[in-house]
């Protein structure tokens, strides 16, 4: 990575962290900084902090911390160069070539450029096939439709896919990377034959996997990419890359089962629909909607598979702090059939009257208790204490019971939480390591004072610090950088964490900082004198050691060095 690199310098000047930061974490402003709720672990009050001036972002829960560049390779698992490409392109800043380059030859961009190559196949080769748009038709998909969802058709062939991308000069390897072919015991198949295609996008635009649905009733019925270096599917909504400005618009999303649930809804004009890609809603499916809304509609189907995944969405969505409803769907449809069969007003009105979460538990069938409980557990997730106040409320007088009752029951749910017997997905908060102070100090004097760097090297060695991330830190200040930000461009992940922590923590900010200057001198000497103290303890250990075997001429030695050491302090 270039040390002193003035593009990347011009990018972080030209992007207001706040802003970028914005679009995944909903920020709000607390003194000179602003406050939000990680975005790397799960928590429910704010430790993430984000400084417009230092132009950093730091978590005091679990202690990830950086600049822009840090914060989009995280939050979208990309590499560096990746994330260099998107946050040039935002700052309207022109990357050498070099860097495009390096941009372009990563893991990802083989993938996604073949992944386009398939879905423009699977596409042409739908019309050539009378039986598969016929079912397309038959299921009342316009031509219109199918373009914008770019579906296609996998021909009925073992091999059809890989001779298309072997003439563009893709290996079977990579074809297999990608999850479209499959190694067999007499060679390399196609994964997908004989289904409908829907290609699965990212919010960048890149084709990233497919689902295939079989025409007529072969198991299963949905085939669905498997994990690749592009695609998780638990970071992935479909149909988000075409509903998200509808979905910023609306404030809320729409979260549907199934891609033709998606499909039709969109045909209808119910524009920020999406759908997990068939498995159960995810923390990270949580917080890419938070990205673009403050609420989430269930529309599941209403069978007891449907009413099981709704009642544990609403919980994980909760969790990342939405605003959760729930719309019941009468009958045996799901959001596909019912918009055929009763059309958009129908919808419409089911949409503008959608149950809590509260009424929505209650209706549920079977012992009003676990219900109640259950219901209470769910509640308990949302980091809202407001709303969790009010859906109490509710819940009381559904229960037709004094509100103290409810909240009795919340109490002893938590304790049974904090207990351990919870089957909460939290995960368990990672806690940032215990720093010596003293070393924290120094690094942060040598921040605000740089000009002191050269007297202060003078004094110390890297040797004496005891923590090795704030040795290392320590030596590129001794090395001369000692501007924040080129020193983050510099450095790894820890060093970044270490210090975008203590450049935004101000507790280390103790009274002594009055006086930075005795502060500064305080620092080494204490340091110094730890290091005293350690190398007698060791030296010590050592003259035991000696006593014991019985070494006089090493220990006579090593009396020495402890009388230079001890006339040294
Ligand atoms: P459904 O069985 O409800 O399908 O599964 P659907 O969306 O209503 O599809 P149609 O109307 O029968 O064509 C809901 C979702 O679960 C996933 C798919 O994402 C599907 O859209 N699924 C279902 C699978 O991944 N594999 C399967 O075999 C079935
Ligand atoms: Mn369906």
């Amino acid at each position: 990575m270039p040390s002193h690199d003035s593009t990347l310098e011009e990018i972080k000047d030209r992007i207001d962290i706040v802003d970028l930061i914005s679009d995944y974490v909903q920020l709000k402003k607390a003194g000179q900084n602003w406050k939000g709720l990680c975005p790397f672990h799960a928590e429910k009050t704010p430790s993430f902090t984000v400084s417009p001036a230092k132009q950093i972002f730091h978590c005091f829960g679990c202690g990830s911390g950086g600049d822009i560049f840090t914060f989009l390779v995280r939050s979208e698992n990309l590499s560096f160069p990746e994330a260099l490409k998107i946050l040039a392109k935002r700052a309207g800043v022109t990357l050498k070539t070099s860097q495009k380059e390096a941009a372009e030859t990563g893991e990802k961009e083989p993938l996604f450029n073949m992944n386009k190559d398939a879905a423009w196949f699977f596409q042409q080769n739908l019309p050539k096939n009378s039986q598969a748009a016929g079912y397309l038709k038959g299921r009342g998909i316009s031509d219109e439709v199918q373009k914008q969802f770019v579906l296609g058709y996998a021909l009925n062939s073992w091999n059809a896919l890989l001779n298309f991308l072997a003439r563009k000069g893709y290996k079977p390897d990579m074809v297999k990377k990608a999850g479209l072919a499959v190694q067999g015991s007499k060679g390399v198949y196609d994964t997908f034959r004989d289904r409908i295609m829907f290609p699965i996008y990212d919010l960048k635009g890149d084709v990233i996997a497919f689902g295939g649905r079989a025409i007529d009733n072969t198991e299963p019925k949905y085939l669905n990419s498997p994990e690749t270096p592009v695609f998780n599917k638990r970071r992935v909504l479909y149909g988000l890359n075409l509903a998200k400005d509808s979905v910023k618009d609306a404030g809320q999303v729409l979260l549907m089962e199934g891609y033709l649930d998606v499909i039709t809804a969109h045909t209808f004009g119910f524009t920020n629909a999406v759908a997990p890609l068939g498995t159960a809603c995810t923390q990270e499916h949580g917080k890419l909607i938070k990205r673009f809304a403050e609420e989430a509609i269930i529309v599941f189907d209403s069978d007891e598979a449907g009413n099981k995944a709704a009642k544990n969405a609403a919980g994980i969505l909760l969790e990342s702090g939405l605003h959760v409803k729930v719309l019941s769907i009468p009958g045996k449809d799901d959001p596909d059939s019912f918009l055929r069969k009763k059309g958009k007003e129908a919808f419409q009105a089911l949409l503008a009257r959608p149950l809590s979460i509260i009424e929505f538990f209650m209706l549920q069938k079977g012992d009003k208790r676990i219900i109640a409980r259950e219901a209470i557990e769910t509640i308990s997730r949302t980091p809202d204490k407001i709303l969790q106040g009010t859906y109490m409320k509710m819940l009381s007088e559904k229960l037709n019971v004094e509100e103290r009752y409810v909240r009795e029951e919340y109490q002893r749910i938590k304790k049974q939480h904090r207990a351990g017997h919870n089957s909460s997905v939290l995960p368990a908060q990672p806690k940032p390591k215990a720093r010596p102070k003293n070393e924290l100090y120094i690094i942060k004097l040598l921040l605000q004072r740089p000009e002191r760097a050269g007297d202060v090297c003078n004094k110390i060695v890297s040797d004496d610090f005891k923590d090795p991330v704030a040795r290392s830190v320590f030596n590129r200040i001794k090395e001369g950088t000692t501007e924040l930000n080129q020193l983050i461009s510099q450095c790894d992940g820890e060093e970044k964490n270490y210090l975008t922590g203590i450049s935004l923590n101000e507790d280390i900010e103790n009274p002594e900082f009055e006086d930075p200057e005795k502060a500064l001198n305080d620092c080494i000497t204490r340091i110094k004198e730890n290091k005293r103290k350690m190398l007698l303890q060791e030296l010590q250990g050592k003259i035991r050691e000696a006593e014991l075997k019985k070494d006089f001429a090493l220990l006579k030695q090593l009396q020495i060095e402890q009388q230079q050491i001890s006339r040294n302090s």
